[in-house]
């Protein structure tokens, strides 16, 4: 079983989740049923990933009771305005009646009739942000459906230590996590830092450097893998799990979904402090990469992340 971290509100988390960003609508249900099949008991989702009925499917097939899964999902950004609408669809598509974990997806509101039900990429441009809606006022609508059960805990994704700080003075409820781009290449260390301070757990998603990864062929894991007999995908997990991560792998492969949970918590047990401060350096050391950059066009806050 994954171990478990316990999140500033009491709650469990478990360490090991599945990832399901970019996993097509026809393949998630099966990696959902093959993961909890497997031992995992975590499942990420988000409503703009345009796949989460099959999520559902996927949970239903394994016959894994729904109060044995913590299950996420995340608030769109032309739903900042609209947060139990959002979160109502959600619940709909799933096929659940409540949510372990709910998250601001971007700390960006869109215009809620805009053109972005999906992410921004170079070719659809971004002209459409919200900019009178405050982070803090959809904080707020976030800790309403804690109060009305419709969510266990709530936290936040892609948000850098200035976008928390829209928040943190007025929240009644504290983040319980924020969901980032975490990974050998870009540690984001100083936040990580900022976030312990702060009792938030941090979350990795594309913890392997998501597809065609350059991390599979890192010299400094891949030594590391071979010294400790493991794959370098199980370093790169264990090594977050190590710094208290929360890692969600993606994968629709089963022979990677598998791996990935097994091969994660044998790297947690293997790696060694020196190992692990070895693995810190790799990225200051002149391998520094953030892989995920939706054009938002406006400052986010994030270290290496280019102006436009
Ligand atoms: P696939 O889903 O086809 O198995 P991340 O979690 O960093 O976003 O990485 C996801 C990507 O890495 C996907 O392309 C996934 O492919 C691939 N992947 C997942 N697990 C492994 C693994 N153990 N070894 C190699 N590639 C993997």
């Amino acid at each position: 079983a994954s171990p478990l971290i316990t999140l500033n509100n009491g709650e469990k988390i478990p360490a090991v989740g599945l990832g399901t960003w970019q996993s097509k609508p026809n393949e998630v249900s099966n990696a959902v049923k093959e993961a909890l099949l497997k031992g995992y008991r975590h499942i990420d989702c988000a409503w703009a990933y345009g796949n989460e009925k099959e999520v559902g499917e996927g949970l239903r097939a394994s016959g894994v009771p729904r109060s044995e899964v913590y299950i996420t999902s995340k608030l769109w950004g032309t739903y900042h305005r609209r947060v139990e609408e959002c979160l109502d669809q959600t619940l709909a598509n799933l096929g659940t009646d409540y949510l372990d974990l709910y998250l601001i997806h971007w700390p960006v509101a869109m215009n809620p009739a805009g053109n972005h039900p999906v992410f921004p990429t170079r070719a659809n441009g971004n002209r459409d942000i919200d900019e009178t809606r405050e982070l803090k006022d959809t904080w707020k609508d976030m800790e309403a459906m804690v109060k009305k059960g419709k969510v266990r805990s709530i936290g936040a994704s892609n948000f850098s230590q200035m976008m928390l700080e829209k928040v943190l003075p007025t929240a009644e409820i504290v983040p319980a996590v924020n969901q980032l781009e975490l990974h050998l290449y870009n540690p984001q260390l100083a936040l990580l830092a900022y976030l312990k301070a702060k009792t938030i757990v941090p979350q990795a998603y594309s913890p392997l450097g998501s597809t065609d990864s350059p991390l599979l062929a890192d010299e400094a894991a891949g030594v590391l893998a071979r010294r400790h007999g493991l794959q370098t995908a199980d370093v790169l997990l264990g090594y977050l799990l190590a710094k208290d991560v929360v890692v969600l792998p993606k994968s629709v492969t089963p022979a990677r979904i598998a791996s990935n949970f097994t091969g994660a918590l044998a790297a947690l047990q293997k790696l060694t402090p020196a190992d692990v401060a070895l693995l810190d350096g790799v990225a200051a050391g002149g391998k520094q990469k953030r892989l995920i950059m939706p054009p938002w066009g406006i400052d986010l806050g994030f270290d290496n992340w280019p102006a436009k």
